[in-house]
Formats: structure tokens, C-alpha cells, sequence
């Protein structure tokens, strides 16, 4: 076997990988937050450990864990954390995700940037943005 042999099975074999454990977005879904999901006021505010294994989805870029099927954790494309709500615009539909580094809602297509204004037309009434803070390891969440 040559190098280029050598790098065509690893590069198919790596391909596949990454393939088998990412399409859709290294997603995980409905990760239970280190910390309660709603402030004393109700606003959204919660913490979530990077270092445990139901967020490992964070540790790469377009990688997304959903909690309590309320609120979308991202890491974007520049590395930055975002959040939006699960919830549609369109229609409340809790169908909101990260894709190709914009907020995206498979029920009907409605495309959000990460800053929630709408991108079309299903998405022109924007979606709720949630601030994120890291410190350490731990995420931080909020209104
Ligand atoms: S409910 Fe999201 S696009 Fe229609």
C-alpha cells in the first residue's frame, strides 16, 4: 500500500465516522441542566457541566444539545456558544435546531440567524436569543 492508498482508506474511514456520528448536527437531545431552568422571575437561566458526557455535542462546532425541550445550546461555527428557544415562530412548533450555523426549524423550514432575525419568510417574526457565558467548564445560560 503507497501513502496515497494509506490516506484514501483513512480519509474514507474518517469520513464515515464523522458521517455515522454527526449527521444532523451531534445533536443530543433532552439534556437535564446542572441548575434549575428558570430564574425566580421565570426568565431562562441555567448552568450546564461541558465536561460531562451528555454535553460533549458542545465540545464541536455545529454541535447542539436540547433541554428540557425548551431551550437549543449551540456551539457555532466560531467556536462561540449560542442559545435560542426550541420554539417556533412560525407555529410553536418545538422544533428548532442548529444547522449549517443558523437556527433552523425542520416543521416547515423557518431559518433564523444565530442573532434570531429571520433569514425567510417563515422565520420574519425572529426567534428569542438567550445570552451564554462560559466560565471553565460550566455554561451558563440566560434572559
Ligand atoms: S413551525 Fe417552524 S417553520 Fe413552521
Amino acid at each position: 500500500m503507497n501513502r496515497n492508498d494509506f490516506l484514501k482508506k483513512v480519509g474514507a474511514g474518517a469520513a464515515f465516522a464523522l458521517t455515522a456520528t454527526c449527521l444532523g448536527g451531534c445533536a443530543v437531545e433532552n439534556i437535564a441542566p446542572d441548575s434549575p431552568i428558570a430564574a425566580s422571575n421565570g426568565a431562562v437561566d441555567f448552568t450546564l457541566d461541558l465536561s460531562t458526557s451528555g454535553n460533549a455535542a458542545l465540545a464541536n462546532n455545529g454541535g447542539y444539545v436540547i433541554v428540557n425541550n425548551n431551550v437549543v445550546v449551540g456551539k457555532a461555527n466560531d467556536g462561540t456558544y449560542v442559545a435560542a428557544t426550541r420554539t417556533c415562530s412560525h407555529d410553536p412548533r418545538k422544533q428548532v435546531r442548529l444547522r449549517n450555523n443558523e437556527w433552523y426549524c425542520t416543521a416547515h423550514g423557518a431559518k433564523f440567524g444565530l442573532d434570531g432575525r429571520g433569514k425567510n419568510s417563515l422565520g420574519a417574526n425572529g426567534l428569542t436569543i438567550y445570552q451564554t457565558e462560559l466560565t471553565g467548564n460550566m455554561l451558563r445560560v440566560f434572559a
